[in-house]
């Protein structure tokens, strides 16, 4: 209940092009609200994105368009975001520090994380 509750608050503030790192099996997906126009799940687990592209398939999530990539949070990514989201994901990241200097990287000034 109460990580539901949390993860409402920190995915409903995000908005226009949104990168969400190591969305597994897409728990966030049905908390993203039409405000996020582009929304790019990076997960590099093949079996979670497997199932994370199911999910999509079922249940389409607000955001118009919506891609898969499968990569790590350290991995260099090409497109500026307005928002980052990030659940439960940087205690399993190998490089947590490079992780979040990416997220600073590819935020464009006055993005959110
Ligand atoms: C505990 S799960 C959380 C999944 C999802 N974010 C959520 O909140 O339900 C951790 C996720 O981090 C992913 N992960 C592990 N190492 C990663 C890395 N280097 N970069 C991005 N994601 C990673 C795992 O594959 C897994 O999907």
């Amino acid at each position: 209940m109460t990580r539901a509750v949390e993860r409402g608050g920190l995915v409903r503030d995000a908005s226009s092009r949104t990168l969400e790192l190591g969305a597994g099996t897409g728990h966030n997906l049905p908390r993203y609200t039409d405000a996020v126009t582009e929304l790019v799940l990076t997960e590099p687990d093949p079996h979670m994105a497997r199932r994370l592209r199911k999910r999509l398939d079922a249940e389409p999530p607000p955001p118009p368009s919506v891609e898969v990539v499968e990569a790590p949070a350290e991995l260099p990514f090409d497109r500026a975001s307005d928002s980052v989201v990030s659940t439960l994901v940087l205690c399993s990241v190998d490089a947590p520090g490079q992780a979040v200097a990416e997220i600073v990287r590819v935020l464009k000034p006055g993005g959110r994380l």
